[in-house]
Protein backbone atom coordinates (compact mmCIF):
# COMPACT_ATOMS: atom_id res chain seq x y z
CA UNK A 1 0.00 0.00 0.00
CA UNK A 2 1.15 3.69 -0.79
CA UNK A 3 2.46 5.67 2.31
CA UNK A 4 -0.21 8.33 1.23
CA UNK A 5 -3.07 5.60 1.24
CA UNK A 6 -1.65 4.08 4.86
CA UNK A 7 -1.93 8.02 6.13
CA UNK A 8 -5.21 8.75 4.53
CA UNK A 9 -6.49 5.65 6.04
CA UNK A 10 -5.62 6.83 9.59
CA UNK A 11 -6.77 9.95 8.89
CA UNK A 12 -10.35 8.29 8.14
CA UNK A 13 -10.13 6.64 11.16
CA UNK A 14 -9.71 9.30 13.19
CA UNK A 15 -12.66 10.96 11.62
CA UNK A 16 -14.45 8.14 12.23
CA UNK A 17 -13.96 8.01 16.04
CA UNK A 18 -14.27 11.54 16.33
CA UNK A 19 -17.97 10.57 14.79
CA UNK A 20 -18.50 7.60 17.01
CA UNK A 21 -18.06 9.85 20.31
CA UNK A 22 -20.12 12.54 19.39
CA UNK A 23 -23.04 9.86 18.88
CA UNK A 24 -22.30 8.09 22.12
CA UNK A 25 -24.65 9.28 24.73
CA UNK A 26 -22.77 11.22 27.42
CA UNK A 27 -24.45 8.74 30.09
CA UNK A 28 -22.34 6.35 28.27
CA UNK A 29 -19.37 6.34 30.28
CA UNK A 30 -17.83 3.03 30.13
CA UNK A 31 -18.35 3.19 25.74
CA UNK A 32 -17.21 7.40 25.79
CA UNK A 33 -13.62 6.37 27.38
CA UNK A 34 -13.65 3.09 25.24
CA UNK A 35 -13.45 5.42 22.41
CA UNK A 36 -11.38 8.03 23.79
CA UNK A 37 -8.40 5.90 24.53
CA UNK A 38 -8.77 4.22 20.83
CA UNK A 39 -8.77 7.87 19.67
CA UNK A 40 -5.70 8.70 21.27
CA UNK A 41 -4.09 5.52 20.65
CA UNK A 42 -4.39 6.36 16.89
CA UNK A 43 -3.61 9.49 16.90
CA UNK A 44 -0.49 9.31 18.48
CA UNK A 45 0.54 5.97 17.14
CA UNK A 46 -0.42 7.96 13.81
CA UNK A 47 1.63 11.17 14.56
CA UNK A 48 4.85 8.87 15.37
CA UNK A 49 4.84 6.73 12.19
CA UNK A 50 4.81 10.14 10.23
CA UNK A 51 7.41 11.61 11.91
CA UNK A 52 9.31 8.89 12.17
CA UNK A 53 9.09 8.14 8.46
CA UNK A 54 6.99 9.98 6.75
CA UNK A 55 7.77 13.78 7.65
CA UNK A 56 12.44 12.66 7.00
CA UNK A 57 11.56 11.48 3.08
CA UNK A 58 9.24 14.39 2.53
CA UNK A 59 11.59 16.99 4.26
CA UNK A 60 13.87 17.51 1.37
CA UNK A 61 10.95 17.91 -0.64
CA UNK A 62 8.72 20.19 0.92
CA UNK A 63 10.54 21.92 4.51
CA UNK A 64 8.34 24.14 5.27
CA UNK A 65 5.56 21.87 5.28
CA UNK A 66 6.74 19.24 7.04
CA UNK A 67 8.15 22.37 10.33
CA UNK A 68 4.63 22.95 10.06
CA UNK A 69 3.55 19.80 10.59
CA UNK A 70 5.64 19.45 13.49
CA UNK A 71 4.64 21.89 15.07
CA UNK A 72 0.78 21.07 15.05
CA UNK A 73 1.45 17.59 16.38
CA UNK A 74 3.23 19.11 19.27
CA UNK A 75 -0.25 21.70 19.54
CA UNK A 76 -1.83 18.38 18.87
CA UNK A 77 -0.04 16.33 22.00
CA UNK A 78 -1.27 19.47 24.10
CA UNK A 79 -4.55 19.18 23.05
CA UNK A 80 -4.69 15.49 23.66
CA UNK A 81 -3.07 16.18 27.45
CA UNK A 82 -6.33 18.04 27.55
CA UNK A 83 -8.64 15.58 26.69
CA UNK A 84 -6.76 12.77 28.98
CA UNK A 85 -7.01 15.20 31.79
CA UNK A 86 -11.31 15.34 31.95
CA UNK A 87 -13.79 12.68 33.07
CA UNK A 88 -15.44 10.79 30.71
CA UNK A 89 -19.06 12.25 31.81
CA UNK A 90 -18.09 16.04 31.85
CA UNK A 91 -18.99 18.66 29.87
CA UNK A 92 -15.20 19.64 29.74
CA UNK A 93 -14.58 16.20 27.56
CA UNK A 94 -16.52 17.80 24.90
CA UNK A 95 -15.05 20.90 24.61
CA UNK A 96 -11.48 19.49 24.80
CA UNK A 97 -12.58 16.89 21.86
CA UNK A 98 -14.47 19.98 20.40
CA UNK A 99 -10.67 21.87 20.13
CA UNK A 100 -8.64 18.30 19.58
CA UNK A 101 -11.22 17.74 16.36
CA UNK A 102 -11.06 20.90 15.07
CA UNK A 103 -6.96 21.44 15.12
CA UNK A 104 -6.57 17.78 14.08
CA UNK A 105 -8.83 18.61 10.77
CA UNK A 106 -6.72 21.72 9.76
CA UNK A 107 -3.91 19.51 10.14
CA UNK A 108 -4.87 16.23 8.41
CA UNK A 109 -6.45 18.85 5.41
CA UNK A 110 -2.73 20.44 4.73
CA UNK A 111 -1.00 17.17 5.78
CA UNK A 112 -2.75 15.94 2.52
CA UNK A 113 -2.89 19.04 0.51
CA UNK A 114 1.04 20.26 1.08
CA UNK A 115 2.80 16.72 1.93
CA UNK A 116 0.50 14.26 -0.63
CA UNK A 117 1.62 16.56 -3.22
CA UNK A 118 5.14 16.38 -2.71
CA UNK A 119 5.46 12.73 -1.75
CA UNK A 120 3.36 11.86 -5.35
CA UNK A 121 7.06 12.95 -6.67
CA UNK A 122 8.51 10.10 -4.95
CA UNK A 123 7.22 7.83 -7.05
CA UNK A 124 5.01 4.78 -6.74
CA UNK A 125 7.54 2.31 -6.00
CA UNK A 126 8.89 4.51 -3.33
CA UNK A 127 6.12 5.46 -2.11
CA UNK A 128 4.64 1.64 -1.60
CA UNK A 129 8.00 0.81 0.27
CA UNK A 130 7.50 3.43 2.47
CA UNK A 131 3.72 2.34 2.86
CA UNK A 132 4.94 -0.78 4.22
CA UNK A 133 7.61 0.42 6.69
CA UNK A 134 5.30 2.74 7.88
CA UNK A 135 2.56 -0.06 8.04
CA UNK A 136 4.80 -2.24 9.77
CA UNK A 137 5.94 0.64 12.58
CA UNK A 138 2.22 0.85 13.09
CA UNK A 139 1.62 -2.38 14.53
CA UNK A 140 4.85 -2.51 16.34
CA UNK A 141 4.33 0.41 18.37
CA UNK A 142 0.37 -0.88 19.34
CA UNK A 143 2.03 -4.28 20.14
CA UNK A 144 4.66 -2.50 21.99
CA UNK A 145 4.76 -3.67 25.91
CA UNK A 146 5.89 -0.14 26.91
CA UNK A 147 3.05 1.19 24.87
CA UNK A 148 0.85 -0.89 26.17
CA UNK A 149 1.92 -0.69 30.15
CA UNK A 150 1.75 3.29 29.37
CA UNK A 151 -2.02 2.91 28.34
CA UNK A 152 -2.46 0.64 31.47
CA UNK A 153 -0.81 3.33 33.78
CA UNK A 154 -3.06 5.59 32.28
CA UNK A 155 -5.93 3.79 32.65
CA UNK A 156 -5.17 2.86 36.31
CA UNK A 157 -4.19 6.88 37.20
CA UNK A 158 -8.15 7.36 36.26
CA UNK A 159 -9.69 4.73 38.79
CA UNK A 160 -7.22 6.02 41.65
CA UNK A 161 -8.33 9.33 40.89
FE1 LIG B 1 0.26 14.61 11.16
FE1 LIG C 1 -1.46 12.63 9.42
Amino acid sequence: MKATTVLRQDHAQVRRLFAQLGRTKPTNIARRQALVDELVTAIEIHAKTEEELFYPVIAPLAPRAVQDGEDEHGEIGTLIADVERCAADSPALDRALAHLRTRIEHHVAEEERALFAAAARLGHEHLTWLGGEMTARKSQLLQSPMQKALRGMKKLARKVA
